[in-house]
């Protein structure tokens, strides 16, 4: 086992978070498992959480995380920075998907989607950087996804929320390299969790009933077609691999999806990483880029 390391987790209450706060935990390390609304909503998840911990002699706990809510994060990681020396990792892995097609959503409602997939991760990473920084280690990982590379219909908000946290943790990655601190994403494919049921769908019934056969139709075939992926236990592991690697040593992009996705992609990477290199060369301020391991 490596050494222990102090986690934070945030959307632990189903899915990747809570198996990946499992996992740790099981695997040694201390975990502060965010959810949002302990009192309501997660009342379950969070008892299960506590009784985990409890029954297994786990490292766990709770606290309350909303990543939408400025209060929220900052009371939830001033509690915890109060009550621990140190914290190795931060994973945002908090998110939805605001599902359907891109005119039946209101500014408003695409708000929505940004505020938690991107806008969380940088309300948690604000809170916690300051930390990091003096401790001069700590590693900043973000649950992407495939669909910040590839945009399907009626997944558009959801795939632009991905690039856009994309965009964030690689400026991130550059940015504090210099005080020790990693940033680095995380990109999954489609795997069986609770977001297709946990989606949000538009206000506005009328343009969403203009796609109405088109739409279910996708989604028949989209559910389908991704029953082939395997456990969710894959991304958790990789997630729980990410924190154990030596500072210093993670790779700035982790894929994990199947075998010809991974190829596709990673060949992507690949491409990305070298376009960057030369638009930054060109631009002259290649030195500022931290070295991006593949
Ligand atoms: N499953 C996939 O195919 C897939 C693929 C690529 C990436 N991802 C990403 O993986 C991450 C985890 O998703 P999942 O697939 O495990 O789905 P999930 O089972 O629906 O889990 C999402 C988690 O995020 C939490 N959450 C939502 N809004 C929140 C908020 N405002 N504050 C704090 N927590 C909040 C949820 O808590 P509540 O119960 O309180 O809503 C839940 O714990 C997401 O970022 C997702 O975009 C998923």
């Amino acid at each position: 086992m490596s050494e222990p390391r102090t986690v934070l987790i945030t959307g632990t209450s189903t899915g990747f978070g809570r198996l990946t706060a499992e996992t740790l935990a099981r695997r040694g390390h201390h975990v502060i498992a965010g959810l949002r609304d302990v009192k309501g909503r997660n009342r379950t998840a969070t008892a299960e959480l506590t009784a985990l911990a409890g029954n297994e002699g786990l490292s766990l706990e709770v606290i309350e995380i909303d990543v939408t809510d400025d209060a929220s994060v900052t009371r939830g990681v001033h509690h915890l920075l109060t009550t621990t020396a140190r914290l190795d990792a931060v994973i945002n892995n908090a998110g939805r998907n605001f599902a359907g097609p891109l005119e039946a959503y209101t500014a408003a409602e695409a708000m929505q989607q940004f505020d938690v997939n991107t806008l969380g991760a940088l309300r948690v990473n604000n809170a916690v950087i300051p930390f990091l920084r003096e401790q001069g280690h700590g590693a900043l990982i973000q649950v992407g996804s495939l669909s910040g590379w590839v945009t399907p219909p009626f997944n558009g908000l959801y795939a632009a929320s991905k690039a856009a946290l994309a965009s964030l943790t690689e400026a991130w990655h550059h940015e504090l390299a210099p005080y020790g601190v990693e940033s680095v994403l995380i990109e999954p494919a489609a795997y069986p969790t609770n977001i297709g049921q946990n989606a949000a769908m538009p206000a506005d019934q009328e343009r969403l009933g203009l796609y109405g056969a088109t739409l279910a139709a996708f989604i028949g075939d989209i559910t389908k077609n991704a029953a082939a992926p395997g456990s969710t236990a894959e991304v958790s592991d990789a997630l729980a691999d990410l924190v154990e690697l030596p500072h210093g040593r993670r790779p700035l992009r982790t894929l994990v999806a199947p075998a010809r996705q991974f190829e596709a992609v990673r060949a992507v990477h690949e491409k990305a990483a070298e376009a960057t290199r030369i638009v930054a060369e060109d631009m002259g301020i290649d030195g500022y880029l931290r070295r991006a391991r593949s």
